[in-house]
């Protein structure tokens, strides 16, 4: 006996397929979704159905291709008998596809609908840090001078911090601030002033600029300490600048910021980077003058130190100092912030407290 003598007939195999459909089938045609995760794997299930039973490797697209072995007379009753099953398997899946999607609709819409009579939540709004609000108004203030703003590396090597600063190897200089080494060669930026040397070699001269930025010192916190906090340096290079523009240009920075008859006073000082160096005080916001609290009641505020830029500063940027002369100064933004809002310890200003921070709004 061979194989095909075995086979069942086309006729056989029909019905093997329709019933094997309708076996299958027969729970979907009773059944009723309760919840939308059952219904939505039942849809899948459908489809799954439809691959099998109508699909082109389905054994009713198999029986199409028995059609040779039909005795002709007999060819289009089997045709039509498979078109019609095939339309009854289209027709049953079709329903119950539509009754499922029916229902997911219906189960999906009521899951979004939004109760508008709940409470709502209200977005907690964060604002700026007081640093940053101090930071804000003397870059305005500066910018409206014709300064542009520089921002640069808080981890620096030994040449920025200290060597191209005038400061050489086993100067006593290099103890004046206790800085943080990392690994062999560099540290923790001790001052804003390394930004005069990139801001030179990135821009050359003439250059009027302002950076603000974090520096880092070995320093027991207290209140009026803390070993990471903020500057300010400004530096202007061009053909012609003399201790006048600095005295101007920082005696106008302090008017706008602290109002028109501040008073501004410079005392004879050393930086290794200026020659000469001076520092400034400004008349007391506060008292105007006449001795509070806030200046320890001198009438004058501490705020930074300044002076011409050294000649081997201008040198070492490859300026030459005979053509060129420039100013530079540098201040704490945090002391400052602490002078304004009267704050009485500057370590309220890096601890985060919301309670703190609130009041800055
Ligand atoms: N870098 C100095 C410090 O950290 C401040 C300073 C003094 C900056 C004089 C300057 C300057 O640009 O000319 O104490």
């Amino acid at each position: 006996m061979t194989d095909s003598q075995t086979e069942s007939s086309p006729e056989q195999q029909l019905d093997a397929a329709r019933k094997a459909f309708e076996q299958e089938f027969e729970r979907f045609a009773r059944f009723t979704a309760s919840d939308l995760e059952t219904a939505v794997a039942e849809e899948r299930a459908v489809a799954d159905l439809r691959t099998r039973h109508l699909g082109k490797k389905s054994a009713l697209a198999a029986t199409k291709k028995l059609i040779g072995r039909v005795p002709p007379d007999q060819r289009a009753a089997f045709g039509q008998r498979v078109q019609a099953i095939e339309a009854g398997f289209t027709q049953s899946l079709d329903s119950a596809e539509l009754s499922l999607k029916y229902y997911i609709q219906k189960e999906r819409t009521a899951r979004e609908r939004i109760d508008v009579t709940l409470p709502g939540r209200r977005p907690r709004f964060g604002h700026r840090h007081p640093i940053t609000l101090m930071r804000e108004r003397l870059e305005d203030v500066f910018v409206a001078l014709g300064y542009v703003i520089e921002d640069d590396r808080e981890i620096e090597t030994d040449f920025y911090n200290f060597t191209a600063l005038n400061i050489p190897e086993n100067h006593p200089a290099r103890g004046w601030q206790d800085t943080f080494y990392t690994t062999d060669g560099f540290a923790l930026r001790s001052q804003t002033s390394t930004v005069q040397i990139h801001a030179m070699q990135r821009r050359g001269v003439p250059v009027r600029m302002i950076a603000p930025g974090r520096v880092f010192r070995r320093d027991t916190p207290d209140p009026t300490h803390n070993p990471m906090f903020f500057q300010v340096e400004g530096l202007c290079v061009d053909r012609g600048i003399t201790m006048a523009h600095l005295k101007g240009t920082v005696a106008e920075f302090l008017r706008r910021l602290f109002g028109p008859h501040t008073v501004t006073r410079f005392r004879p000082s050393y930086f290794p980077f200026t020659e000469p160096s001076a520092e400034f005080d400004f008349s007391c916001f506060k008292c105007k003058g006449s001795g509070c609290r806030i200046c320890k009641n001198s009438g004058w505020i501490e705020l930074g130190g300044s002076g011409m830029v050294h000649p081997n500063v201008l040198r070492t940027v490859g300026v030459d100092p005979q053509e060129y002369s420039g100013f530079a100064f540098g201040f704490g933004i945090d002391r400052m912030c602490a002078l304004l809002y009267e704050l009485d310890d500057i370590r309220l200003l890096f601890e985060n407290d919301v309670r703190f921070l609130e009041k800055f709004r």
